[in-house]
């Protein structure tokens, strides 16, 4: 048998491992010259860094890729560097070996490197994936891959794949669009999401699926968004949602456990309507307090024209900020309300006992400043801020000032887990004033709510649900429709008639007339996951070859024009592009 290169990784040596004779492989990093022959080098492998004292060293550049064997020793009084891991040893009586010479590289191979442009980081992508932060990452990556595929397993889920080639489906974003060479003219799509295939696993009574599947949305990409992703995505029959929720709390958390060491506690749940009340938003961020107030029966007779006709009131009371906040950056508060929808804000510093001061104070009558001080608990050097509007204008905009003004960014502090469900089945309308799906047209409306499915619909809760972690949505699921006539009440609304409806998704809803289970699932987005466990503010530092928000990647070019002849072969023709 021949002898292995390397005796150890670079981060691993340690005091317990000095007078062995060692050899370790990886990339010169920095280097330090000691006299005329002697330098100091630091070796890196994914591990991390060893110091490497070589006699000779003049040949040996950046980036290097070397092995060198000596004997481990305990570097000299004074100069251990505790910030390392290995910095009380070093390797000595090196002998070197260069295995690959190496250019000179465009960007240092260290923490330095999160300062250079993102678009030359990308190009030069397997140089940036050299540095420790991108191999811990892809490191987290691997971990909560490694326990959700455990959890599941465990709780007797099947891994099944399903097809990337498929036909094009409603589930609200753009499809990338495959063009056949077979059937010139037609396209497969790239799936959205396995959504179709997993309900269709279920009536060929598959009882509890699940894949690590990637997905494809040619959305607008954002910290939180690329074309590609990965899911894990399940599905189970015959469950109650609280046992969905309970497979997939506990997936997540074995994964959040496997990277941080530590189990966070049971995920507790709250209604959409509570989490719109309180935190003004479907994705609260638990991290901070900042509740919204609802202060809509202080004001039922209010002379007050901007308070006396709205359907709800809401308050933030921003504790001591009345100091910080002169008028310019309450003029800002108050753009910023007004770009997410509201018809104005009213501010109000609390002063000594309860007094406001406050352009509108005037307006309000005594017992309506003391309520509203009651109602929200303010005291001397708050401040206020007021909406009124319709209730879920009125919540979403607070909710958003909430953010603004106490989001902590994503990696500080705990991690705040929480489950919305009972959101409405509805939200909005279309142009033609017919209801939009909060979720997806296949999930099931509430039971208790089935009878106002047509009589009045926005008030039907539905059985979907999201998880949500620091204010980022995780995931969303639902339990599904598995009845046709149901399913087909609910096209109805959405103007779908029956026949429009086999055309569009036949292929989905056949199957269903031949003895469909219960069923209902979720799916949680991976890459999101990692990066809040890695402590990254975005998704593109997990992903090992992301796109930048260009869509373009800059190390491989894609996409790229194809010649006319493979076109052709395709049945198309490129149009000359529009500028
Ligand atoms: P949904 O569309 O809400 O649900 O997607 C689920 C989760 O996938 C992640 N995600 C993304 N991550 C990165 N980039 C994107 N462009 C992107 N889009 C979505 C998010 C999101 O919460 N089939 C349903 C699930 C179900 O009903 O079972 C679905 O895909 O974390
Ligand atoms: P107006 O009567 O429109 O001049 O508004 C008087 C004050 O109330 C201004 O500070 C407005 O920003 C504020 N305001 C008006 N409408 C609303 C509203 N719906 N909610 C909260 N503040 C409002």
């Amino acid at each position: 048998m021949s002898e292995p290169m390397r005796t150890h990784r670079c981060g691993e040596l340690r005091r317990e491992h000095v007078g062995q004779e060692v050899s370790v492989c990886g990339w010169v990093g920095r280097r330090r010259e000691h006299g005329e022959h002697l330098a100091f080098i630091d070796l890196r492998d994914h591990s991390g860094v060893v110091q490497c004292v070589v006699d000779g060293a003049a040949d040996l550049r950046s980036e290097f890729v070397v092995r060198i064997s000596g004997t481990l020793r305990v570097r000299p009084e004074g100069t251990a560097n505790a910030a390392l891991p290995t910095g009380d040893v070093e390797i000595g009586d090196c002998t070197v070996e260069i295995l690959s010479r190496a250019e000179p590289p465009p960007f240092p191979i260290d923490e330095r490197a999160d300062g250079v442009d993102e678009t030359v980081r990308l190009r030069y992508r397997y140089l940036d994936l050299r540095r420790e932060r991108m191999q811990r990452n892809l490191r987290i990556r691997a971990k909560v891959n490694g326990a959700i595929r455990g959890a599941m397993d465990r709780q007797d889920f099947v891994e099944v794949e399903t097809p990337m080639l498929m036909p094009s489906t409603p589930e609200g974003a753009r499809e990338f669009l495959v063009p056949s060479r077979q059937v010139p003219g037609s396209f497969y799509a790239l799936p959205q999401s396995p959504q179709l295939f997993k309900q269709l696993l279920m009536v060929g009574g598959t009882d509890r699926y699940y894949q690590i599947a990637r997905c494809l949305r040619d959305e607008d990409l954002r910290a939180d968004r690329q074309y590609e992703f990965m899911q894990l995505d399940a599905e189970a029959s015959f469950v109650t949602q609280d046992e969905v929720l309970a497979f997939i709390s506990d997936a997540v958390l074995d994964a959040a456990e496997a990277v941080t060491g530590e189990r966070p506690p049971p995920i507790d749940a709250i209604t959409w309507h509570e989490a719109m009340d309180r935190y003004g938003t479907d994705k609260p961020d638990l991290r901070f307090g900042l509740e919204l107030v609802d202060v809509t029966s202080v004001f039922t007779a209010t002379e007050f024209k901007a308070f006396g006709s709205a359907e709800a009131i809401k308050a933030l009371c921003v504790p001591g900020a009345s100091a910080d906040f002169g008028r310019n950056r309450l003029d800002a508060l108050t753009d910023r309300a007004k770009g997410v929808g509201a018809k104005g804000l009213v501010w109000m510093r609390v002063g000594e006992g309860g007094a406001l001061d406050s352009p509108v104070a005037k307006f309000l009558s005594e017992a309506e400043q003391a309520a509203l001080v009651a109602e929200t608990a303010a005291t001397d050097g708050d401040l206020l801020l007021l909406v009124a509007d319709g209730w879920h204008i009125a919540c979403e905009v607070l909710g958003t000032l909430r953010n603004d003004l106490g989001r902590p960014p994503v990696h500080e502090g705990p991690y705040r887990y929480v489950w919305v469900v009972d959101f409405p089945m509805f939200v909005g309308q279309d142009d033609a004033g017919r209801p939009k799906p909060a979720h997806h047209p296949f999930t099931r409306p509430h039971a208790d709510d089935l009878d106002r499915l047509e009589s009045d619909p926005m008030s039907v809760r539905s059985m979907a649900y999201d998880l949500v972690l620091n204010g980022w949505e995780l995931g969303s699921g639902s339990i599904r429709i598995h009845e046709p006539a149901l399913q087909q009440r609910v096209f109805d609304l959405l103007g779908i008639d029956e026949e429009e409806a086999q055309q569009r998704f036949g292929f989905f809803l056949t199957p269903f007339r031949y003895g469909a289970p219960p069923h209902g699932g979720f799916a949680f987005g991976i890459d999101r996951l990692a990066a809040i466990l890695a402590g990254e503010e975005n998704i593109r530092e997990v992903i090992a070859f992301p796109k930048p928000q260009s869509g373009i990647d800059p190390m491989t070019q894609a996409p790229t024009p194809v010649d006319p002849k493979v076109l052709s072969d395709l049945g198309l023709r490129a149009l000359p592009p529009t500028t």
